[in-house]
């Protein structure tokens, strides 16, 4: 069933586990992260990304999502996935989605701040969730660039105001974590999120957990992640799927038989991922 992200973080919270949240971009896509949460009878968040509406289209990601949802046995949110701009929030919502993120991080942070309670007056009365990021997160994702020299660790004061004054559900921070494949092994400030958990009470999102070590993220969620965005590694699970179809049998002409056994393999990469997190038989 589709329900609203609050939801979720609120579950997560409580029961000191965190929830998957898995870019989306097609129906095999969709399929594989669907299947894996019911396997693993785990809450999920689906959630769209620039790049992914810019691919797709909302509507067919919208209808796409919302269909899985409705069908699935599990609690699953739609989340916008570094939302730009109050039109775009606004035209999501419209959509069905039941969670936003908005990302202010790149600007002032008074103009971080005035977005988010902008967006936060038009989705709490929706029921859509909100969530917003404080400090850079490094990485390229789709389309949107930090580079390492501009990233910028969250500052746990910063966080307490930035928290009160717009009155989010979560908070992505920046403790260290990237988009995108990682050069050498990420190293997360752990003394840091264990400030920012104790001067805020909202669930903390960790972005850019593709090619952390398994330990560093369970350390990173007894210590109150909530919720973990992952997208390169369930690319990398579909395309060496895709690859390996066409290195074996170069002949396939049929597509489902290409993008069935990547549909499998990302699967797989989500169901090992929820039990990570904590979440499997949550829902
Ligand atoms: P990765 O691509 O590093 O897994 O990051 C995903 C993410 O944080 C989406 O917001």
């Amino acid at each position: 069933m589709l329900v609203s992200g609050k939801e979720l973080f609120q579950a997560a919270k409580q029961g000191g586990y965190a929830v998957g949240a898995f870019n989306v971009n097609n129906m095999e896509i969709i399929q594989a992260i669907i299947e894996a949460a019911e396997e693993e009878k785990s809450p999920v968040f689906l959630q769209a990304s620039q790049g992914g509406i810019k691919y797709a289209g909302i509507e067919y990601i919208a209808a796409l999502a919302k269909a899985a949802a409705e069908k699935a046995s599990v609690p699953v949110a739609l989340n916008l996935d570094h939302g730009t701009s109050f039109s775009q929030v606004a035209q999501c919502i419209r959509h069905g989605f039941s969670a936003v993120m908005i990302d202010g991080s790149q600007l002032p942070y008074e103009e971080n701040i005035a977005i988010t309670q902008k967006v936060v007056d038009v989705a709490h009365p929706c029921g859509v969730s909100v969530e917003a990021e404080l400090g850079k997160i490094g990485g390229v994702e789709d389309d949107i660039s930090v580079e390492a020299a501009e990233a910028t660790f969250t500052d746990p004061q910063e966080a307490a105001d930035f928290v009160e004054r717009t009155k989010v559900d979560a908070l992505a921070i920046a403790i260290g974590t990237a988009h995108g494949v990682y050069k050498g092994e990420p190293k997360l400030d752990f003394e840091r999120l264990a400030k920012i958990k104790e001067a805020v009470d909202v669930a903390l999102v960790l972005h850019g957990a593709s090619g952390v070590p398994d330990e560093a993220i369970r350390k990173a969620v007894s210590l109150g992640i909530c919720k973990i965005n992952i997208d390169t590694e369930l690319r990398q699970a579909f395309t060496r799927a895709v690859q390996e179809v066409v290195r074996t049998k170069p002949e396939e002409i049929d597509p489902r038989k290409l993008l069935g056994p990547a549909r499998e393999a990302m699967k797989e990469t989500v169901r090992a991922k929820i039990r990570l997190f904590g979440s499997a038989g949550r829902a």
